[in-house]
């Protein structure tokens, strides 16, 4: 709470003003989350899910073995997750799956989901932050697979990318693997669509972080005074979300008060997308290296599994 609270304050007194998209996941941002991969636009699931409807058994036969800990960041609702360890579990005598993320809610639903579909797994929930809750397992001796799925990675800036998987370098023994879901660089379009969609959920699960500054924080966002903003770079391969302020206002988080211009904006996520020049560049200071890409029939979003 006191974090939060102190990211937020220190994103909204920059010049450009920022919030974390780490923050859209309370249990209201994670339920407009499941509309968001339910919506046609949203190309992003239904590739991932035809990767590990197309791959799973090469990829289990690569990382099998007699003892396995499958740890998965950000594992969100594991609806995808879970097809996936039903190919991977004849192929191990036990294994455990971790599924670890920041949001509750999000991971009783997953762990619920997994054990009534992928039956006599070991499963251990971590609830927390990735950087916080990883590290306090390093101690186990299994071998691990990492998995950082559903373009997860798209979220951190450059630099927070780079430092991301060097973090998950630290994590890794000699021998372990590492799964990364990224979504690739394609027709500009399609990438707008899906991030600015004519349903107006996305528009929803924006506007939802500005009231969960309202309840946990104290604040009084007027919701209807704010609109959603996506853009797509096609060279650059980012998808940015923001909050525009439809007027000049003045907003109370606890005792600050935050000044917003009309047409000022908060820029609120990033969706990075890929190609390999990027992954080989964002990889070059770390140990693992790319073992095989696996990508979707119409090459919209690959799987890369990378060995230590
Ligand atoms: C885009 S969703 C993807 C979920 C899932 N991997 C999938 O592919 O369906 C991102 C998930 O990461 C979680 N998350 C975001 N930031 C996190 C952090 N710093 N630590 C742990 N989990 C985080 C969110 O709660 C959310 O469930």
């Amino acid at each position: 709470m006191e974090i939060f609270k102190k990211e937020v304050l220190a994103g909204l007194q920059k010049s450009h003003k920022t919030l974390s998209s780490k923050y859209f996941y309370d249990d209201e941002g994670s339920r407009i989350f499941q509309e968001i991969m339910d919506m046609p636009e949203y190309y992003l699931p239904a590739a991932e899910m035809e990767i590990i409807e197309r791959h799973s058994q090469v990829i289990a036969q690569k990382i099998a073995g007699e003892e396995l800990d499958i740890v998965e960041l950000g594992a969100g609702d594991g609806r995808k997750i879970s097809h996936f360890l039903k190919v991977l579990h004849p192929f191990v005598d036990h294994l455990t799956y971790f599924p670890l993320d920041i949001s509750q809610g999000i991971l009783e639903e997953n762990t619920k989901l997994m054990a009534k579909e992928v039956r006599g797994i070991k499963i251990e929930a971590m609830w927390g932050d990735f950087f916080i809750s990883l590290p306090k397992i390093r101690d186990r001796k299994t071998r691990r697979v990492l998995i950082f799925a559903g373009s997860n990675i798209g979220n951190f800036k450059r630099k927070e990318a780079e430092e991301f998987l060097q973090f998950i370098d630290q994590e890794l023994k000699t021998g372990d693997n590492f799964i990364l879901g990224v979504d690739l660089k394609k027709n500009p379009r399609k990438i707008l669509a899906a991030y600015d969609d004519p349903h107006g959920i996305t528009k929803r699960f924006n506007l939802n972080l500005l009231n969960r500054i309202n309840k946990e924080l104290g604040g009084d966002f007027e919701l209807e005074s704010f609109d959603h903003y996506g853009t797509y770079h096609p060279i650059t391969g980012a998808a940015e979300s923001f909050l525009v302020s439809l007027k000049d206002q003045k907003v109370r988080i606890g005792d600050e008060v935050i000044l917003f211009q009309k047409d000022e904006v908060i820029q609120t996520e990033i969706s990075q997308k890929f190609d390999l020049p990027l992954l080989m560049e964002l990889s070059k200071n770390v140990e693992f290296r790319i073992d095989s890409i696996f990508s979707d029939s119409s090459s919209l979003f690959s799987w890369v599994l990378f060995r230590k």
